[in-house]
């Protein structure tokens, strides 16, 4: 094993949540939360994942960081830190496995992304805007995946530069671009005429678009979007020196983490109104929302172009940084659990994303034939890892807070650099509303994969 004195660490505070922010803002903020929120009934789904988000996340954020620091381990080492038992094997496996599962179809998208972009750069707006553009696109293998291994190029080659120079880095130039970017395009589209209609829609709460999915809908997307169970939070929190203010900087990436998402939403869902005044059928057009309705809108306005090429910089920054989050979760585990060198680590990473990225990839033309329970090859990967690991995760680390560790023990270890002022309420979300959040998300998926609901 590693020895903690040459493990990687970020130089300082700002650098520590520009990273964390950096994973947390990527796909999930600006691709998946506008169609979950157009979908899901706009201005309430937004309230339920506020809600969720300052408590059942917050806890889970708080616990995944404190566990990284108290154990200067990544998830598996940090299991193994409380007992050498099967059940914390699985547990840290289980955390440490998901994001090596996610990092390989999270590039075919993040290829998809810069393809659009190289488009737009060419002016072929009103090309993409066709229906057939997107569908044509990922069945042609080559194309996806050669802008899938393009992808991933620029992620191992961040890796390979280490954290100081290559995670934290990039996160302190590209996040605060990418704000800008964010703030400008949601303005250009929030200001189109028959935009504010969608604003009221995504802002306004209004109950009789209340259903349960909303609530599931809500949970599995705070998730995804903050990054946790994953193993990335332990990873970094690993990686930080004993006086950053783990509740503060929590609430310092929640904010941001927010707020991306709903630039995103101010950008793409007014514009949805703006074309197509709100139909239900373009609100509900769910994953290719970004990919097919959009192109549609930035076509039907003045500098479209210019919006197309704004807009999608905008989401390939959020998802290189958060593909590098991911993939350096799995080298990190490399690294302490094989005691390899970060190279080494490195390739070997490197290597799975490329054997899974590429049948994802492929997945929509060559391989088109392979289906796995019904799902094509990135489908799967993407619900068994959300829907299924994610959850098992979350609880694994639940049971080991609040069964083994002890919630005391957390809380010494987050108040030696904060007064932890949330400390009774987060010991009430640990003991009772996380199992029961957990819960009702694994329950849903299966009942989802037997066609009882749909999501
Ligand atoms: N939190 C990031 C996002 O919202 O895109 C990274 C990420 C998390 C990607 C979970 C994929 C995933 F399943």
């Amino acid at each position: 094993m590693k020895e903690n004195q040459s493990r990687s660490s970020f130089s300082g505070k700002l650098g520590y949540v520009l990273a964390v922010a950096g994973s947390a803002v990527g796909l999930g903020n600006i691709w998946r939360f506008p169609y979950l929120a157009a979908k899901y009934g706009g201005g309430i789904f937004l309230l339920v994942y506020l809600i969720l988000m300052v408590t059942f996340g917050y806890a889970l954020i708080v616990s995944e960081t404190a566990l990284g620091r108290m154990t200067k381990r990544s998830p598996v080492g940090a299991f193994r830190a409380f007992g050498k038992s099967a059940p914390f094997r699985i547990g840290g496996w289980i955390n440490a496995v998901i994001p090596m599962l996610i990092v390989p179809y999270y590039s075919v998208i993040g290829g998809w992304v810069s393809k659009y972009l190289f488009e737009y750069l060419r002016g072929s707006t009103a090309a993409l805007a066709e229906d057939s553009y997107f569908p044509n696109f990922i069945s042609d293998g080559f194309s996806a995946e050669f802008w899938f291994l393009l992808f991933c190029l620029m992620v191992v080659a961040v890796l390979f530069g280490g954290v100081k120079q290559g995670v934290e880095r990039v996160s302190k130039v590209m996040m605060p671009l990418l704000v800008l970017l964010a703030i400008f395009v949601a303005g250009y589209s929030m200001t189109r005429p028959g935009a504010w209609e969608g604003v009221k829609y995504f802002l306004i709460p209004n109950l009789e678009n209340f259903s349960w999915m909303t609530v599931v809908a809500a949970m599995g997307q705070m998730f995804y979007s903050l990054s946790i169970a994953m193993g990335i939070l332990y990873t970094y929190g690993s990686y930080i020196k004993k006086d950053v203010d783990i509740e503060k900087s929590t609430m310092q990436v929640e904010i941001f983490d927010t707020a991306i998402a709903m630039l995103a939403g101010l950008m793409i869902i007014p514009a949805v109104f703006a074309f197509s005044g709100g139909n239900p059928e373009t609100l509900n057009a769910g994953p290719s929302l970004m990919f097919i309705t959009i192109p549609k809108v930035f076509a039907s306005m003045g500098f479209g172009t210019g919006a197309g090429i704004m807009f999608f910089l905008l989401v390939l920054l959020a998802a290189v940084t958060s593909a590098i989050s991911l993939a350096e979760s799995g080298v990190s585990t490399f690294e302490d659990q094989l005691g390899w060198s970060r190279s080494k680590a490195t390739l070997l990473m490197g290597g799975v994303i490329i054997v899974i990225g590429s049948a994802s990839a492929l997945g929509f033309g060559v391989l088109d034939f392979v289906s796995v329970l019904g799902m094509t090859v990135l489908d799967f990967f993407d619900f068994l890892t959300n829907s299924l690991m994610m959850p098992v995760a979350a609880l694994a680390t639940c049971l080991l807070i609040t069964r083994v560790a002890g919630l005391d023990k957390i809380a010494k270890e987050v108040e030696q650099s904060s007064d932890f002022k949330r400390k009774k309420m987060y010991f009430f979300f640990m003991k009772y509303l996380a199992p029961v959040c957990i819960a009702i998300i694994l329950l849903s998926s299966i009942a989802n994969v037997f066609g009882w609901i749909t999501m």
